[in-house]
């Protein structure tokens, strides 16, 4: 009778276990990774919709100028002596249309960013202030139309004097910090001047992203992210996650393009990885070493490294940060010799500096960009500037902090630096005597961190998946012990007598005395 109660009892327990395994092992991960699935894909039921769609606070935009002090004897060919000034806050807010969905589990939209001073943030610091900068439109179209037709660089060089309404002296400008960066500068194209509306219909053929053409057509309004406010970017094809959830977040086209022609190389015309506000969940047993960022404003992805596991609002999180490598000369970084595939300087034959990149293909203009006080560049750019440059790691890099269960972005930064080559001209006034060399311009700091209420969800949902951890654990251990006691119990009331010699739960419990067992 015993015999045939821990029988059953033994098959019911092993018939548990075995549940139990398959459960902890295959099942609650699974069900897990479906929860995770369900909250953080972009479909208009799940938790993540609505704070992808518009985001529920907004990103700081801190943007730090470079005054310049002696732009007198920089025309006469001293070094440039720079005082950064800032930074001048705005609050970006960030909203997305759905224009539609697409085929292989992707989603169609734009992209508004939109861009408020905060006064109370910048201090003392007013939009209206006046600064001394390089003057990027001037040395723009010099750059632009001296790699063209250098020729006719002496007589477009007078007919700008009517294209900036006054006339020149330097190549450095006077402005309010306004202007410069979202309200516009304007270059008046309106004249008879043969030189003039070459330079104006080149601007009407190209476009520049940094121009936007006057109400009334007479002239362009030139500044540095007024494209950016307001504007709809895009649009964007992203894969959604429905299907592939590692694959979220993935920006497979950029206006109806699969790649990039800009660079006229199918490895650098890749579009890699997301636009930066939303990342996949990371998969615990394959974190991935980099995560590609996909910028159409610098028209290529870039990619940042993990360095580990970092402890940030009290949570654990996988940290990236971006290395040398990115903006790395081709020397250093072989993948990036298509990125330097234009002349930016007389004096080096077609390729970049380390830590700079050349806009010139991507946006028309002959900027360049770099991160902030030429942090990772080589030393000769940075021996340029006599003073105000102090490279420093914790103020300049560019990092992310992601959440390892839903993939969302803890806090990050991208942080930006817009530069210009001033080139000594001997033919022109302005430039007969300075000294050739990348001069800074300004930087961005464009900073996320989640809210409140987001840490509490998060921390919740840690919790929760804890809970679940030990339940798994839980039913695995007391799955074992009932198999074990029922094994045992089996041993013990005889049930299976051949197996008493050399069997091996009666050889550990009892293991001297086996005849014993058939008295119970
Ligand atoms: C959600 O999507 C479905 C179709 O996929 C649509 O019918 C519905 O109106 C959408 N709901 C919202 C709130 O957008
Ligand atoms: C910027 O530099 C100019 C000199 O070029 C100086 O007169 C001006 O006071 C500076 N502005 C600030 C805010 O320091
Ligand atoms: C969808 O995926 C298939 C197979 O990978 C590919 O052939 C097709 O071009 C993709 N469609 C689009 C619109 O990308
Ligand atoms: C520009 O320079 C010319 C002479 O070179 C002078 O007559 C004119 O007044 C100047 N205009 C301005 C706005 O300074
Ligand atoms: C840019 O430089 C040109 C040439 O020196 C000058 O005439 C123009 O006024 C400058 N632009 C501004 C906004 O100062
Ligand atoms: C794009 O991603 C692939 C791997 O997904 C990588 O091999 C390649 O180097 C990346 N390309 C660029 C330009 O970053
Ligand atoms: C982090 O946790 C420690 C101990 O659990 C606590 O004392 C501290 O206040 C927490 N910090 C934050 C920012 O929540
Ligand atoms: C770049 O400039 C150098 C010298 O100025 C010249 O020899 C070379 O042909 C140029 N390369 C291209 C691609 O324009």
């Amino acid at each position: 009778m015993l015999g045939k109660h821990s029988k059953l009892f033994f098959f019911i327990s092993f018939c548990a276990l075995i549940v139990a395994i398959v459960l902890a092992s295959w099942g609650f991960p699974k069900i897990v990774k479906r929860q995770v699935q369900k909250n953080v894909q972009i479909e208009n039921s799940s938790k993540m919709f609505e704070k992808w769609r518009k985001l529920p606070m907004p990103l700081t935009f801190k943007v730090y100028v470079f005054n310049i002090s002696n732009p007198e004897e920089v025309s006469e060919g001293e070094k440039p002596r720079l005082q950064e000034i800032g930074p001048y806050v705005y609050k970006e807010y960030r909203e997305k249309t759905v224009l539609g969905y697409g085929e292989n589990d992707t989603i169609k939209y734009t992209l508004k960013k939109s861009f408020v001073f905060d006064a109370q943030a910048s201090g003392t610091l007013s939009e209206h202030d006046e600064l001394t900068v390089i003057n990027l439109t001037y040395m723009g179209v010099i750059l632009t139309v001296n790699g063209m037709m250098p020729a006719i660089l002496g007589s477009v060089n007078k007919a700008l004097e009517i294209f900036f309404g006054n006339n020149l002296t330097d190549p450095f400008m006077r402005v309010k910090v306004k202007d410069l960066l979202f309200d516009g500068i304007f270059l008046n194209c309106e004249a008879d001047n043969s030189a003039l509306s070459l330079v104006c219909g080149t601007l009407r053929a190209k476009r520049p992203t940094t121009m936007r053409l006057a109400d009334d057509g007479k002239g362009y309004y030139f500044s540095m992210f007024g494209h950016w406010n307001n504007t709809p970017l895009g649009p964007f094809d992203m894969v959604r996650g429905t299907e592939n959830v590692y694959e979220l977040g993935h920006i497979v086209g950029y206006k109806d393009r699969r790649t990039m022609k800009e660079w006229g190389d199918p490895y650098c015309g890749m579009i890699n990885g997301s636009d930066s506000s939303i990342f996949p969940p990371i998969d615990e047993n394959n974190v991935p070493q980099k995560l590609y960022t996909y910028d159409p404003d610098i028209c290529r992805s870039l990619s940042v490294d993990l360095m580990g596991k970092r402890s940030i609002f009290n949570m654990s999180a996988y940290y990236y940060e971006l290395t040398e490598t990115a903006l790395a000369s081709k020397s250093v970084n072989p993948s990036n010799k298509c990125f330097c595939r234009k002349n930016w300087s007389g004096s080096h034959d077609g390729c970049l500096l380390m830590g700079v990149l050349n806009l010139m293909p991507c946006q028309g203009a002959p900027a360049l960009i770099s991160l902030p006080h030429f942090y990772l560049a080589s030393e000769e750019v940075r021996e340029y500037i006599y003073y105000g440059l102090s490279p420093d790691k914790e103020k300049h890099k560019s990092f992310i902090y992601l959440d390892p269960v839903t993939g969302v972005v803890m806090k990050g930064a991208q942080r930006i630096q817009f530069n210009i080559e001033l080139r000594n001209m001997g033919n022109l006034p302005q430039l007969a005597k300075v000294r050739t060399g990348i001069f800074p311009l300004l930087w961005f700091d464009e900073g996320a961190e989640i809210t409140e209420s987001i840490k509490e969800e998060l921390r919740h949902s840690h919790t929760l998946l804890g809970y679940v951890e030990t339940v798994r654990w839980t039913i695995l251990v007391i799955a074992f012990a009932a198999a074990l006691i029922s094994g045992v119990a089996l041993a013990r009331s005889g049930a299976v007598p051949h197996c008493r010699r050399n069997n091996s739960i009666n050889f550990i419990t009892r293991p001297s005395k086996p005849t014993s067992l058939s008295k119970h």
